[in-house]
């Protein structure tokens, strides 16, 4: 049987409050498969950011355990931690999260810089995921001169940047009109089509229909999970 690109298991967080510990993410177990497409839905506060900010590793669980690529996360050691992260998943943002000062090449390129990239293969790759995301002639602009769709694509192209199997999706569309939404959809299909796992977060059922599985959360459990007519 395949690997799964993610399995947890019992996982669970609390966060520290002033009334005490809050448990928001309530012993979830899931396994994700190379070429899977995911929404995960449910309502606000219901864990959904917690979950994702575990599976990219930005933040740490409470209990329970986290397999990245058959990686146990929770024994790594921070800097084979990072390296794995680096090299298996990117993360997008529903506010894009692009450096302002920076240009649209040097953002996209900016992982690379961490992954120890010299500079030209760093602006080839760049350039390259730009004119992937349909960019290229604004790779000197600033992001503040471009559109939010076309932010957005900037920070799917940086997340790409480090050819990961997997592209984890905070609400990606949360900031986005209906039709500049759709165009990002449009590119998560493409993406997944060439066999990068996608998990994506969304309230929306119309953008949730592009998913092939729908996984939803309440009050931090995860209450169903389900194939869509997408996945047939
Ligand atoms: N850093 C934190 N400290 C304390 N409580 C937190 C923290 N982050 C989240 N929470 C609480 O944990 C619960 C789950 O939050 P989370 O952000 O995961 O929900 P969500 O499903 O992503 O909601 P939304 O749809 O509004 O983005 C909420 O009750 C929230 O208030
Ligand atoms: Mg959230």
């Amino acid at each position: 049987m395949t690997e799964a690109v993610i399995r947890v298991a019992g996982l669970g967080k609390s966060y520290e409050t002033a009334a005490g510990l809050f448990p928001a993410l309530k012993g979830v177990d899931l396994a994700i498969y190379p070429g899977e497409y995911i929404a995960i839905m449910g309502p606000s506060g219901s864990g959904k950011s917690t979950f994702m900010n575990l599976l990219g590793c930005l933040d740490t669980p409470s209990s329970g355990d986290y397999f990245l690529a058959g990686e146990n996360v929770a024994r790594m050691e921070t800097d084979a931690l990072a390296r794995l992260r680096n090299r298996t998943l990117g993360f997008v943002f529903q506010g894009f999260n692009l450096l302002p000062r920076m240009s649209l090449q040097d953002n996209v390129a900016l992982p690379l810089v961490y992954a120890g990239v010299d500079k030209h293969t760093r602006r080839e790759r760049a350039r390259e995921l730009l004119d992937k995301v349909g960019l290229g002639k604004y790779a000197e602009s600033l992001p503040n001169r471009i559109s939010g769709g076309q932010q957005q694509r900037v920070a799917i192209a940086r997340a790409l940047v480090n050819k990961p199997r997997l592209i984890l999706a905070d609400e990606p569309t949360g900031n986005l009109d209906s039709h500049t939404s759709e165009e990002i959809m449009r590119l998560f299909g493409e993406l997944n089509a060439e066999g990068i796992t996608i998990v994506l977060v969304t309230h929306e059922a119309d953008i949730a229909a592009h998913c092939k599985r729908q996984v939803r959360f309440r009050d931090g459990q995860l209450v169903s999970d389900l194939l869509t007519e997408a996945a047939v």
